[in-house]
């Protein structure tokens, strides 16, 4: 299978690894190809919509191409409107790369690619979130930190090791960010929107990152999944998960299935 393949980084090489089934490149299941991570942002938008740069972390191009997301899952939006709840208990059971890719997508991903459109709103379409996954217990995946690029659905190893540990000190100890297999970190480059809009667009930022975190909850609850949206993140976390300087924390919700 294309993840368990990968049971193994190789540090230092600067080379992606990539595992197709049915992604868009046709690349047959267990296909290993070499790619260098461009992260080209789509060429044809608008002044009105313009999608900002996104980069894949510099010092390492070990890139994983997730799964496609699935657009038809079987349970309605009114169902897990209803049902949602923050969970803050998991259990200590493997996640599968579907399960990552589809929570990523929910998060931020592209669904427009010709201008580079999301599946969560943003003022001027400037996007000014970044996402990573923190990755603890998840099958075929190397623990660690990964930058999600949506454009091309990859994941950018940004940092390797289990630092769900660390990471839950940076929320005030809570246990569920250390119990959980994953969770989804939100950052924002503030200058993106700013620059356009002022101080107003420290406020759009926030409310942005609502958006992304409800398409995670939605998300996990159609999935099965259980999620908890973690306000109360540190700026230790910028060290936690490798954050550039033009970023700063947001917001962490840790997923899994619950108890
Ligand atoms: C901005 C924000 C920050 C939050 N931070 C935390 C947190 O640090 N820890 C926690 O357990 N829940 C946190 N929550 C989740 C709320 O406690 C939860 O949404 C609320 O209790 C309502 O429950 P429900 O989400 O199940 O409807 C946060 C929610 C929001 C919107």
């Amino acid at each position: 299978m294309r993840f368990s393949s990968l049971s193994k980084f190789f540090p230092g090489l600067l080379v992606c690894i990539i595992l197709l089934a049915s992604c868009a490149a046709g690349a047959p299941a267990d296909e290993v190809t070499n790619e260098a991570v461009t992260n080209a942002v789509p060429e044809e938008t608008t002044s009105e919509e313009t999608a900002p740069e996104e980069t894949a972390p510099e010092e390492t191009t070990t890139t994983y191409i997730l799964p496609p997301p699935v657009t038809d899952g079987g349970m309605s939006v009114e169902y897990a409107l209803e049902n949602r709840r923050s969970q803050r208990s998991f259990q200590d059971k493997a996640l599968s790369p579907e399960q990552i890719s589809q929570i990523l997508w929910a998060a931020y991903g592209i669904t427009e690619s010709g201008r580079g459109l999301r599946t969560a709103p943003s003022a001027g379409a400037l996007y000014p979130l970044e996402i990573y996954a923190v990755i603890g217990n998840v099958d075929g995946v190397t623990p660690g930190v990964y930058k999600y690029i949506a454009d091309g659905h990859k994941l950018a190893l940004q940092r390797e090791g289990d630092v769900r540990d660390e990471l839950s000190g940076a929320a005030f100890n809570q246990s569920m960010v250390r119990e959980a297999p994953a969770s989804v970190f939100f950052s924002a480059v503030f200058s993106r929107t700013t620059e356009r809009y002022g101080e107003r667009g420290r406020h759009f930022i926030y409310i942005e990152v609502g958006h992304a975190a409800q398409n995670v909850y939605l998300q996990a609850e159609a999935l099965g999944l259980g999620t908890c949206a973690i306000g109360t993140v540190t700026d230790d976390a910028k060290d936690i998960i490798g954050l550039p300087a033009e970023e700063d924390p947001l917001y962490l919700m840790p997923f899994g299935y619950f108890k």
